[in-house]
């Protein structure tokens, strides 16, 4: 019984995180709705630019924390550039991304919310556990 209640306790601790991700979460989609939508569909197909979530799939194999991940992204939007894209092939495919003159500040939380867009979809909370077990299934994917 007590281990239970340290298990829900956990959860509850989890679930507030991602609870407090919501703010920017809503924030995020909404910079996005408004400045990148326009190209960027959050699920396949693709409208004039690569669907989010298998943008944000890449930055998670390419990226161990999110810091690294927000940090890149923030500094491709405000300059692009083909040689430090996470996708080259959809710099070829789709060409390459006109620069986003949005504030610092705009640009960072659009990139977390893209980050956790890959998160989500791996339903759950969104807590840390959830981004522990995509790990784990791409690292056995990629064994084979
Ligand atoms: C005018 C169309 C357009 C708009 C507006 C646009 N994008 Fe893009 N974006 C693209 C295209 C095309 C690519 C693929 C080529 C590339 O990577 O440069 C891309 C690539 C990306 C990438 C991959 C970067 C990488 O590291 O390889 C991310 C992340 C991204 N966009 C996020 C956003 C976000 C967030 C916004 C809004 C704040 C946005 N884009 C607005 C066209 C657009």
């Amino acid at each position: 019984m007590k281990r239970l209640l340290i298990i829900a306790g956990l959860w509850t601790i989890f679930c507030s995180a991602s609870t407090f991700a919501e703010t920017t979460r809503t924030d995020g989609k909404a910079i996005f709705d408004r400045n990148c939508s326009v190209c960027h569909s959050i699920t396949p197909p693709p409208k004039s630019a690569p669907p989010m979530m298998p943008l944000a799939s890449r930055y998670h194999q390419k990226f161990k924390t999110k810091a690294e991940g927000v940090n890149h992204m923030a500094a491709y939007l405000k300059t692009p550039d083909k040689n430090k894209a996470v996708d080259p092939q959809a710099v070829e495919r789709f060409g390459l991304m006109p620069a986003l003159s949005l504030p610092d500040k705009e640009l960072r939380i659009v990139s977390e919310w893209v980050w956790d867009q890959y998160n989500s979809s791996f339903g759950g909370c969104g807590g840390p556990g959830g981004q522990g077990q995509g790990r784990g299934w791409r690292k056995g994917q990629l064994n084979k």
